[in-house]
């Protein structure tokens, strides 16, 4: 509205300014046309009176050629007529006749022809005739017209001329304005698709409408992919992540559509306990990792239904909301026959690929019937996904060792969908993934990925050294892609992480009593000093080692015995292998007997070890992190260890210590904490040592820059950086699939 005002009044100004200026000119112009008009009509006037008036002049009537005169100016136009005659001839003149118009100074205004006369009775024209007859002498008729009416004509049309041009600049500038205005829409429209990397490949036909629009296009475009490459470089360290964060890159960036996430171990497991069903949330770094995004995002999350009352609960399609107090996404439980759980669960993924990534000295197993059992679950769980999927190219997150043949299986159904595979655990050197009898398949079904995930670069680097190595796949370094059958597949670093800020609920209890309540608990002193692990009970996991430290411990710096003790939370998984249940038996065991060596014969002293083989809630946990004096992570070989970031995030008066070994993913990440090798029994017990003598200003140093990492680069950012991935992905695609149309040899 502003700009047509803005444009109108200007235009009509001028306009009207033109008509003004015009006017003189058509002034001059209709003052000609209307002289010359009487100038023919005075001749037709004379030639008709010319007989009339020489058969009176010749009868001497002179009245009745003055009635003659004055009945032919009753002519609105004619103003006035006289006769002079030639030589002694009778002049005679209607009344009006002006003054100056005497026959004697006809001479003055020529003796014949027309001509003007500007009189006190306004313009006039003046036309002499000669009259020329045989009944009588020669004379001039003067016929005077009066031009009052050319003024009166001049200012009409002047009028007629300023309205004329005033409508004519309304009408003009009102379609310059609506043309304006609909081509202004339509660029703009054109411009915000283009700079949103759509418009010119999601409707080409659009964009054809705008061929004025064609020759900037593919500059903008490329300028576009430029800043985006540059804009998440840049945007991902100003996004402050949150559940919020992600939930505007979906809206944004992949347009609201839903999540997917295919894992094995569910995030709530409902129990029957008799008449109770009891909802249990697993120890599991998987699941402490994924379930605030899948808070934040909503959609649903496939899982092996492995809990005793998980059919109870149910709808028709195995679907139950979650979380329970406040449902925000669905669980779809895919059920398993104890065969396909023994044979995919704990013979292929736990006893085959868990030692065979993890290098800790346990001998993977293979076997032919586990690896059937393998395939047919990833199948199932296909199957799953499929029925789930709402669109044609939905966002799949497919998590951990339990499904590496699901990518492909995936694709082979959804081609459109995108999949994005995270491994959690470790990737091993191409020697020891050689290993495994189907590693080809392997390798196959997760390059069935559009993004493969691992925490760090180095599991990376091992993941494309062993598809170099063992299949035909194109691998470009540079980019760190694979192109497995047409098929591209980028391998990206992802470190995961928790929650932050974390559930003020768990640092709700302050920190004092937390103190004091560990202690109460154990019949512990006010001031012994308990160092905390927390981890599944996994060989995995080096809890022998880290039982082993503190024994070192003890025989060097006696001035500990009965002043410390390690509080060990050991939560009982996968019972059922062999590995397991000697790993149980061998822990309980060194527990039993490093406890027996320092505390024989005083019974009253507190034990060095507390073992707790019990299932714990995450309040429980960070009720153990916020009273413990330090935190001790001594993993042989670890993805990430959450662990170690959720003691940072419970100290929040940032205190406390991290003893943190440097075969995890953390340990890339978390400089400040004590790194040890936990096959180094010595240092491990000198850094416990540090640990429990560590002076509080140093402690506060180290863990407020740990506490700052981790709040920095928590789990949303971990999910955000991966969707934004694929959504960067996913626009590329819709450009390649557009024919490039270029000329064969460039
Ligand atoms: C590791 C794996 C996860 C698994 C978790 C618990 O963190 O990477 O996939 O969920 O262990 O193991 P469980 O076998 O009990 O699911």
């Amino acid at each position: 509205m502003h700009l047509s005002l803005r444009f109108i009044i200007p235009l009509m100004l001028v306009l009207t300014a033109f008509a003004y200026a015009v006017s003189p000119v058509i002034d001059r112009m209709t003052l000609r046309w209307f002289v010359r008009d009487l100038d023919i009509r005075s001749q037709l006037i004379a030639n008709a009176i010319s007989e009339p008036l020489f058969e009176q002049l010749a009868a001497g009537r002179k009245a009745k050629i003055g009635d003659f005169f004055t009945r032919i100016t009753l002519d609105e136009r004619l103003f006035a007529i006289g006769f002079c005659a030639g030589n002694d001839g009778t002049s005679v003149a209607s009344k009006s006749l002006p003054p100056e118009l005497r026959c004697k100074d006809l001479g003055r205004w020529g003796a014949e022809g027309n001509s003007l006369l500007d009189s006190k009775n306004g313009p006039l024209h003046v036309s002499v005739q000669p009259m020329v007859n045989e009944l009588y002498p020669t004379g001039r008729l003067v016929l005077v017209h009066d031009l009052g009416f050319v003024t009166r004509r001049s200012e009409e049309t002047k009028r007629y001329l300023v309205y004329g041009f005033l409508g004519l600049a309304a009408v003009v500038s009102l379609l310059t304005v609506i043309i304006a205005q609909l081509s202004w829409r339509g660029w703009l429209a054109g411009m915000r698709s283009l700079l949103r990397g759509e418009g010119l490949l999601r409707d080409p036909a659009a964009t054809m409408n705008l061929p004025e629009f064609r020759p900037i296009a593919r500059d903008i475009e490329r300028l576009v992919r430029e800043l985006e490459t540059e804009r998440r470089a840049r945007d991902e360290s100003q996004i402050t992540w949150s559940p919020e964060s992600l939930r505007t890159i979906l809206r944004a960036d992949l347009r609201g559509e839903d999540v997917i996430v295919v894992s094995n171990r569910e995030p709530y497991i409902h129990q029957r306990h008799g008449e109770r069903i009891e909802v249990q949330r697993p120890a599991s770094g998987l699941v402490t990792a994924l379930e605030p995004i899948m808070r934040a995002c909503s959609g649903t999350w496939i899982a092996h239904g492995s809990g005793s009352a998980d059919r109870d609960v149910v709808d028709r399609h195995d679907r139950v909301a979650v979380p329970p107090e406040q449902p925000a996404y669905s669980i779809r439980r895919v059920w398993l026959s104890a065969e396909e759980e023994a044979g995919y669960y704990y013979g292929f993924a736990n006893e085959g690929l868990w030692p065979l990534c993890h290098i800790a000295h346990v001998r993977p197993t293979f076997r032919a019937s586990d690896w059937a059992h393998y395939v047919a679950v990833n199948r199932k769980f296909a199957r799953a996904v499929i029925s789930e999927s709402k669109t044609k190219n939905p966002i799949i997150l497919v998590q951990d060792y339990h499904f590496a043949l699901l990518p492909k299986m995936i694709r082979e159904e959804l081609p459109q969908a995108t999949v994005i595979t995270f491994w959690h655990i470790p990737w091993p050197n191409p020697e020891s993934f050689a290993i495994c009898p189907w590693r080809d398949e392997i390798l196959a079904g997760m390059l069935g990925s559009s993004i493969l995930g691992f925490h760090t670069q180095f599991h990376c680097n091992n993941f494309v050294d062993s598809v170099d190595r063992f299949i035909e796949a194109r691998v470009d370094r540079e980019s760190f892609t694979v192109s497995l059958g047409g098929q591209l597949t980028a391998i990206r670093r992802y470190p995961i992480s928790i929650a932050w800020p974390p559930d003020p609920a768990m640092l709700s209890k302050p920190i004092e009593q937390c103190h004091a309540e560990l202690r109460q608990q154990y019949g512990l002193p006010r001031d012994h000093r308990v160092c905390i692990g927390v981890d599944r009970l996994d060989y995995t996991k080096g809890i022998l080692e880290r039982f082993r430290a503190v024994e070192r411990l003890l025989e060097q710096k006696p001035e500990w015995i009965g002043r410390f003790s390690l509080l060990q939370i050991a939560a009982p998984s996968r019972a059922s292998i062999e590995d397991y249940q000697n790993h149980d038996a061998q822990v309980r065991a060194l527990a039993t007997r490093i406890n027996d060596r320092f505390v024989r014969g005083e019974r009253k002293l507190p034990p060095p070890i507390l073992l707790k083989v019990e299932h714990h809630d995450a309040e429980q946990v960070y009720q153990c992190y916020r009273g413990a004096d330090c935190c001790f992570v001594s993993s042989l070989h670890d993805g990430m260890n959450l662990v170690a970031k959720e003691y940072v995030a419970a100290r929040d008066d940032e205190q406390g210590v991290l003893v943190l070994s440097q075969f995890t993913g953390a340990a890339r990440e978390l400089p400040e904490a004590l790194i040890v090798n936990p096959y180094d029994i010595e240092q491990c017990a000198a850094a416990l040592h540090l640990a429990l003598t560590m002076p509080a200003s140093e402690q506060r140093d180290r863990m407020r820059l740990m506490r700052g990492l981790v709040s920095e680069f928590n789990v949303y950012r971990w999910a955000g950086r991966m969707l934004l991935d694929a959504a960067t992905m996913r626009r590329r695609g819709a450009v390649l699939e557009k024919p490039a149309n270029l000329p064969a040899n460039g």
